[in-house]
């Protein structure tokens, strides 16, 4: 037997993960990887490991000694120095997550629905004009990136500087990154950073009815989160509201242009548009990989994954496992009755904060594309933005008369 290994950097991996994913689930499903650590592909496997309270997601419990990924973030040490809660273990987790998830119960996110549709409207309106349009930078970059911004109460910004930003620094995330990709992260990290405490020095000067003053509120009244704390949410908050919900959008329409009989079920039954965007997280899974770090040996599926190794958890690869979802799992059905166990969102204690909103973004954004644009159609090959784990699109010129 030849052995597998898993290479995302494989030509023709980014047009189909799905076949890599589907040998490796039957191979391989607890893979020790060339770069050092290890991925699993399962459902189950990934399921209870997003759940399990003995995993940290600490980066500084990971032993970095064998992996040539970790030897790059060690050297450009900045993002060890990152603080978001999407990297904290309890009870710093428990303490800054209380305090930022105010802001994103269901009710809260539900009542932005009429100023969500207002934007897609008004994006959809442009696209009309013009005929041909670029789905990504026109609807599924500008929506999260929009709402996101105005739920911070930001001051309006140059958006493709904070795109390119934004799109080096989630770069980080692939299971494989280079020196140069690393380097160019640090720096635009350290932009980023720069800006918002630019941005957040004049909120504290302009407070207003948003979260971002909300947070500065908690930050000065006690020690509950100190300005670093302050800085690395609100960077958080930014970046993973926009560089995710893009590829649900983006790729989520390709998808159904690519798909006619389901892009008809979905225009002409509003009842299905819930359980359409849950079909449409678990399909194309904007998000592919999470992670957990193993504080003590542990054994998973009868392999045993030594204490402080990086655990790459293929969320995509999970929410394609037959096993789970029957042998039906690599087609597209909006109709399907358990699409809502995807794991796109992760699971336990590092669920997405911004799940809701992300579900009424695709399903105001889509929904409204289809129904506006019965005759849409691909002009030209879509360009996909050469990420692995945030995988997506970059264009995708669309004809809408
Ligand atoms: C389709 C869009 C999105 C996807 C697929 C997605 C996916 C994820 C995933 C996989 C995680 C890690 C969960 C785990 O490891 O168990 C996560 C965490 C998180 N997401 Fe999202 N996300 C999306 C949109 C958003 C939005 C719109 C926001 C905020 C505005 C957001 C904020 C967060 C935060 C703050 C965390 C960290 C939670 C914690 O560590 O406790 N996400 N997301």
């Amino acid at each position: 037997m030849t052995a597998v290994f898993f290479n995302p950097l494989q030509d023709g991996y980014t047009d189909d993960p799905w076949s890599h994913f589907a040998e490796m689930r039957e191979a391989e499903p607890v893979h020790a990887l060339l770069t050092g650590g290890y991925a699993l592909f399962r459902y189950d496997d990934v399921f209870a490991l997003l759940r399990d309270p003995e995993m940290s997601v600490d980066d500084r419990n990971a032993n970095f000694d064998d992996m040539d990924r970790a030897a790059l973030v060690e050297e450009f040490s900045e993002f060890n120095e990152f603080e978001s809660i999407l990297g904290m273990d309890p009870p710093d987790h428990t303490r800054l997550r209380r305090l930022v998830s105010k802001a994103f119960t269901p009710r809260t996110i539900e009542a932005l629905r009429p100023r969500i549709e207002e934007m897609v409207d008004g994006m959809l309106d442009t696209m009309e004009e013009a005929g041909t349009a670029d789905v990504v930078g026109e609807l599924a970059f500008p929506l999260p990136f929009d709402v996101i911004s105005e739920m911070l109460g930001l001051p309006e910004a140059d958006k493709d500087q904070i795109r390119d930003w934004s799109g080096a620094i989630v770069k980080t995330l692939d299971p494989i990154i280079t020196e140069d990709e690393m380097r160019e992260a640090g720096e635009a990290n350290r932009n980023l950073e720069g800006y918002l405490e630019t941005v957040i020095d004049w909120k504290r000067a302009n407070p207003a009815d948003d979260i971002l003053t909300a947070m500065i509120d908690a930050e000065e009244s006690g020690d509950r989160m100190t300005p670093k704390e302050l800085r690395d949410q609100v960077n958080l908050l930014f970046v993973a509201g926009h560089e995710t919900t893009v590829n649900l959008i983006g790729t989520g329409i390709k998808e159904l242009l690519a798909h006619p009989d389901q892009a008809d079920l979905w225009r002409n039954d509003p009842s299905l548009d819930a359980n359409a965007v849950d079909e449409m997280l678990r399909w194309v899974s904007p998000v592919q990989f999470s992670r957990r770090i193993t504080l003590k040996d542990t054994e998973i599926d009868g392999v045993t994954v030594p204490a402080k190794s990086f655990v790459q958890t293929s969320l995509a690869s999970a929410n394609h496992d037959p096993a789970k979802f029957g042998p039906t799992a690599e087609q597209l059905d909006l109709s399907r009755p358990d699409a809502g166990q995807h794991v796109s969102f992760g699971s336990g204690i590092h669920y997405c904060l911004g799940a809701s909103l992300a579900k009424l973004e695709g399903q105001v954004a889509i929904g409204r594309f289809l129904r506006r644009f019965p005759n849409a159609e691909p002009s030209g090959e879509p360009v996909w933005n050469g990420r692995i784990n945030l995988r997506g699109l970059d264009r995708f010129l669309v004809r809408v008369q």
